[in-house]
């Protein structure tokens, strides 16, 4: 009913090589941390306060529950199907191409608005900044058309920088990975030290302000709900930990310590954060700044610490984009080698290993998303696409479960039908919340990209013609 499978042989197509087990569950939980830790909690903590009030703190543990199912559901797949592509290879394996193909498409908008948005944190961090240290650039090459500007210019070109460093063959070394994690968890607990004595328990009151349910008032959302669909972007990025299962040295354990860890270690910060934020001050100071952490320790009398965390940022930020600029060459990657996209796409340069067109292409488009749009919209926009992703990898577990029960497992998600339920109707639940001009241009996308599967990929499909 959707299309043709894809076998487990082929899913592992490319693959065949046996990876050295060196990564152990410190290693992992490293790797997770560094993915998840980025514009989420260091910019959409405000958007979300602006949301919810202080229910925004429910709305982090809301997320954390539902991404750590998610995550869980995700491992048990990847290493059954260790194959790249993620989402929408297990798709293609057990829903079948047209499914896979909504998936992919959708993971494509994911990877791709997710750096716009860590672009633009990224750049409300540095402007600020540098504005503190005294030094004022003409405003409008620091916003979009939205906020009075012309184009946000460093947001474009950190995209540009990331791109390019892409194109040159960079990866991100595990060493500079855990200096990078090391640096935004100082930053945050310093923020969390300065802040906290600061704490009021008024600020918390009252705690949802705009109750619990998302409802829209004259176009904007408002609610612990409208809160949680827009900080759900702060908890993804973990897909880093379960692609890395043909790596570890012992699945079981250092995989389900490494996904759970790093869910629940960003949970455990986010939550601190968030309390630490809003008890500061009242939350409607710090709805929509551009760099809320900052502004806290500014108001707070503390410039150092805001300079530091600023600093933090500036230098952290990048490589959440480095890796998943990274994920969405390789999504585009292998629809093109699965044929659903043009081929000559996909052509991967002999010196560095990568799909240099692809990249280009993806890189230009996130600049432009990145100089022109803003950040909740941006976001909400990813988020869709990641709730899409999600909701099909909780199905295809349990499809899986049913389909092929015999299949090796490397690693058994516990409670597979509790786990995988959750995931589904959480993530439904998440989509459901967003404004509703968001899902109108989440479906307008998905319409543009069946058109083009219809009238290229079903045709030129590599499964669909019988070849793997
Ligand atoms: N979770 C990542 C972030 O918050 C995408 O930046």
């Amino acid at each position: 009913m959707f299309g043709p499978r894809k076998s487990f042989e082929s899913s592992a197509h490319g693959q065949e090589h046996s990876l050295a087990k060196t990564l152990s569950w410190p290693h992992l939980i490293a790797l997770g941390v560094g993915a998840i830790v980025g514009t989420g909690i260091y910019t959409l903590v405000g958007v979300g306060a602006e949301r919810a009030g202080p229910g925004v703190i429910l709305a982090f543990v809301i997320c954390g529950v539902i991404c750590a199912c998610a995550a869980l559901a995700y491992t048990e797949l990847a290493t059954l199907i260790p194959a790249a592509g993620s989402a929408y290879t297990f798709s293609y394996t057990a829903l079948g191409e047209t499914v896979a193909w909504v998936v992919g498409w959708s993971l494509i908008l994911e990877y791709s608005l997710a750096c716009s948005t860590v672009a633009v944190g990224w750049s409300g961090y540095l402007v600020g900044w540098i504005e503190t240290a005294g030094v004022h650039l003409p405003q409008a090459l620091l916003v979009g058309p939205h906020g009075g500007g012309i184009v946000n210019m460093p947001a474009v070109l950190v995209s540009l920088a990331v791109m390019g460093m892409l194109i040159l063959g960079t990866r991100q070394s595990a060493t500079l990975n855990i200096v990078l994690v090391l640096i935004k968890l100082v930053a945050l607990t310093i923020f969390v030290a300065y802040a906290l004595p600061a704490f009021q328990n008024a600020n918390l009151h009252p705690f949802m302000p705009y109750g619990f349910g998302s409802t829209e008032v004259a176009g904007h959302k408002r609610g612990v709900m409208a809160a949680a669909a827009i900080v759900f972007f702060a908890f993804y990025g973990f897909d880093a930990v379960a692609t890395s299962a043909e790596e570890t040295k012992n699945p079981k354990r250092d995989l389900t310590i490494g996904i759970v860890g790093s869910m629940l270690v960003c949970t455990v910060i986010y939550m601190a954060v968030a309390v630490t934020a809003i008890g500061a001050m009242p939350f409607t100071q710090l709805a929509n700044s551009p760099e809320p952490l900052a502004l806290v320790l500014r108001q707070l009398n503390q410039p150092f610490a805001a300079q530091l965390i600023a600093l933090a940022a500036v230098i952290a930020l990048p490589s959440v984009i480095l890796v998943m600029m990274y994920g969405q060459s390789r999504i585009f990657f292998v629809m093109a080698r699965d044929g659903l996209l043009p081929r000559g796409l996909a052509k991967v340069s002999r010196r560095t290993g990568s799909p240099t067109l692809i990249t280009i292409l993806t890189g230009l488009s996130i600049a432009a998303v990145a100089g022109f749009f803003r950040l909740d919209e941006i976001a909400e926009l990813a988020n869709a696409g990641t709730l899409i992703a999600f909701i099909s990898v909780g199905i295809c577990l349990m499809v899986l479960r049913r389909t092929a029960p015999q299949l090796p497992r490397l690693f058994r998600c516990p409670a597979a039908y509790v786990v995988g339920t959750v995931t589904v109707l959480g993530c439904l639940y998440l989509l459901a919340s967003l404004p509703s001009s968001t899902l109108v241009r989440f479906v307008m996308w998905n319409v543009a990209g069946l058109v083009l599967y219809a009238a290229y990929g079903r045709r030129n499909s590599g499964v669909g013609k019988g070849g793997a």
